[in-house]
């Protein structure tokens, strides 16, 4: 596998042998970690983050990844440039990519990105668009493995909001990887025919399988991972919350569905999740709409299934694996 100098804009653009390579790289650096042996080999090397939403996850697992293979950062929030303001994103990236080696974006839009990456002579790698989030399916296939041992065949419902980010991206790697996905949600919540028939091709190829439905019952039944996510994404207006909140509580993980799938199956979350009472926004929005929980109830957040914590942790590995190969360390 030779990636060096390649953006990572979305998995569409990656094989599913580039894929797995980039897998069994993220194992191996997580297995040299745990072991105290350091990979500093982009040492002297730097890279601009730009945020223009917020993070935990990503942003931790950027700088730490990039500390490990011995580079430095720096951290552009969302207030604390001109990007966008001042300055356009094809300036921008002319810019950072005298100075850097390496450029992650998390933003809005997929074409902010991509014109990034167009106009920047470094690599440019996407820490979470609209449309799509890359490196969270790194780290969640990694998890997948670390659990069944295998991806091809694993059967992944994904519940909610399945337009957005996470659907389209779970959707994608399943079908690169010959997974069997199912989106479970109202229908006006399933990804968009166009994507879906790009993924339909992908699974022809991998012997992945693409199931779209409303019947939580049929989608969850002998399930191997059961996935959702937030129902209000960033960026997304508070207006929205009411019609999310009255249409996706039938798709809330709950320990029916749970129970419904296989008894090895798994939990998985990108994570944040609004399981209790105990951020700002779910306490509000429950009281509001008198609710205790929302896309999963704490009871399986909480549970012996869920490895969302694991997942979490596979970002920093994955992040790691994707600006080593793309730099060339
Ligand atoms: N899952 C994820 O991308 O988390 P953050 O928003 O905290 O980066
Ligand atoms: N769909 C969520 C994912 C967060 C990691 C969002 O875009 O806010």
């Amino acid at each position: 596998m030779n990636l060096k100098g390649r953006d990572f804009l979305t998995l569409k653009d990656f094989t599913p042998e580039e894929i797995d390579g980039l897998l069994k790289l993220a194992a191996e650096l997580k297995d040299k970690k745990k072991k105290g042996i350091p990979v500093d080999t982009l040492r002297g090397k730097n890279v601009a983050l730009i945020f223009e939403k917020t993070s935990t996850r990503t942003r931790c697992s950027f700088e730490v990844a990039a500390h490990d293979l011995g580079m430095g950062t720096t951290y552009l929030d969302p207030q604390g440039s001109q990007i966008g303001k001042k300055e356009s994103i094809k300036d921008t990236a002319r810019v950072l990519a005298g100075m850097y080696e390496g450029i992650e974006y998390r933003g809005f839009g997929q074409e902010i990105v991509e014109e990034l990456a167009k106009y920047s002579k470094v690599p440019v790698w996407n820490g979470l668009t609209n449309e799509y989030h890359p490196t969270q399916m790194l780290a969640d296939m990694l998890t997948i493995q670390e659990e069944f041992g295998y991806l091809k065949g694993i059967r992944l419902v994904y519940m909610g909001d399945a337009r957005y980010n996470m659907g389209n991206s779970l959707m994608i790697a399943s079908a690169k990887m010959g997974m069997h996905f199912t989106a479970c949600a109202p229908k006006k919540y399933f990804p968009n025919a166009e994507l879906v028939a790009e993924c339909e091709a992908y699974a022809k190829e991998s012997g992945a399988t693409i199931t779209l439905t409303e019947d939580v019952e049929a989608a969850t039944k002998d399930a191997d991972v059961i996935y959702t996510d937030v129902w209000v994404s960033m960026g997304e207006p508070d207006a929205v919350w009411e019609e999310r909140i009255h249409d996706l509580t039938p798709y809330r993980v709950t320990k029916e569905a749970m129970g419904n799938a296989k008894p090895t199956a798994i939990f998985l979350h990108c994570l944040p999740s609004f399981h209790d009472l105990k951020t700002k926004i779910g306490k509000e929005m429950g009281e509001r709409f008198h609710l205790t929980e929302m896309e999963v109830t704490d009871e399986v957040f909480e549970s012996e299934q869920s490895r969302v914590f694991e997942e979490a942790e596979n970002r920093m590995h994955t992040i790691k694996a994707v600006m080593a190969a793309t730099l060339g360390a």
